[in-house]
């Protein structure tokens, strides 16, 4: 009986690829240069499964033009990438990679909250450029964490992993918006109150978003919200690039109507919107929040136990459809 196929559409780890290949014939891209939709479908035709991350399309169109497939597994956590409702109707499996990087992400998002409001890497800049002259008392002063509100816009794993971190090591009051309220005992340990989106830009001091990208939740945040957003406030993201407008925000950080930000993730990456690169009050990553050695491991491990159980008929370890 011919071995299943399938394609693995980044650069993994040779372990992962090997206990893919302990079960199936696999086609690997070593160069790690990202396949376009039709390359894509080119690689994939005759193939019953694709490890994928967060970049590659999965559309009807890519559906469509390839019938045999049969699962489609990401290493990732965010799946917009992948059209779930068109791959059910079309009986394809489909997974991402939760839990697994829930703590080291959000290791990352007070990282870069606090690289923002004390100013890191804008004053590594500085030393950098040989400006630095002598110690003053005024000199790159920033906003403090400790006591201030927290902020948090979407509560799921993630957002509940930094409001643990906020308000347990830091004291920070935390407030949250997200669709649906944690139940009573589990915003009691985190101090987390939810409110309004309103009120989360209005008393928010640091406001991190980790709200999963659609098109529900495309530019949420626009110039409107940023103008009801604290002048001293920080904003975080870690989530999608999509949900931020990057324009308003450089537009709002140009003009000192936000103290700073810090994001990882941006619209139409890997390309940064241009404003962005020229205000100095940004932090900016180029979405790395999961990227620990042992997390990204454990994170392609989960996308092939995926992709194994999808292929040999086993329930799927951490599956997005029937
Ligand atoms: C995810 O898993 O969705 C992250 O953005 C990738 O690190």
């Amino acid at each position: 009986m011919n071995r299943p196929s399938v394609l693995v559409a980044r650069r993994v780890f040779p372990g992962v690829v090997e206990r893919l290949r302990a079960h199936f014939d696999v086609q690997t891209n070593d160069d790690d240069v990202p396949w376009g939709r039709e390359e894509l479908i080119r690689r994939l035709q005759g193939r019953d499964g694709v490890f994928v991350t967060t970049g590659e399309p999965i559309d009807r169109v890519l559906l469509a033009a390839c019938p045999q497939l049969r699962a489609v597994c990401s290493m990732a956590v965010g799946y917009n990438n992948i059209d779930v409702a068109a791959c059910t109707e079309a009986g394809v499996l489909v997974s991402n990679a939760p839990d697994v990087l829930t703590e080291t992400t959000a290791d990352f998002g007070f990282a870069l909250m606090m690289a923002a409001a004390r100013r890191i890497t804008e004053s590594e800049r500085f030393l950098r450029r040989g400006e630095w002259r002598q110690w003053s008392a005024d000199f790159f002063v920033g906003a403090d964490l400790h006591g201030t509100t927290l902020g948090i816009l979407g509560m799921g794993r993630i957002g509940q992993a930094i409001a643990r971190r906020g308000a347990l090591g830091f004291g920070m009051p935390v407030l949250y918006h997200n669709r649906s309220r944690l139940a009573p005992e589990r915003e009691a340990p985190l101090s987390a109150r939810w409110v309004g989106l309103d009120e989360l830009l209005a008393q928010a001091d640091h406001l991190v978003i980790v709200v999963p990208y659609s098109a529900a939740s495309h530019h949420l945040i626009g110039a409107p919200e940023l103008a009801r957003m604290k002048p001293t406030a920080t904003l975080t993201n870690i989530a999608r690039g999509g949900v931020v407008d990057d324009a308003a925000l450089a537009a709002a950080l140009r003009d000192g109507r936000l103290a700073a930000a810090g994001l990882d993730v941006f619209e139409g990456e890997p390309s940064v919107h241009p404003d962005l690169l020229g205000v100095p009050n940004v932090v900016l990553t180029p979405h790395i929040a999961s990227a620990s050695g042992p997390t990204r491991l454990a994170m392609a491990h989960l996308a092939a136990d995926n992709l194994i159980a999808a292929l040999t008929g086993q329930p799927l370890p951490t599956g997005l459809n029937p």
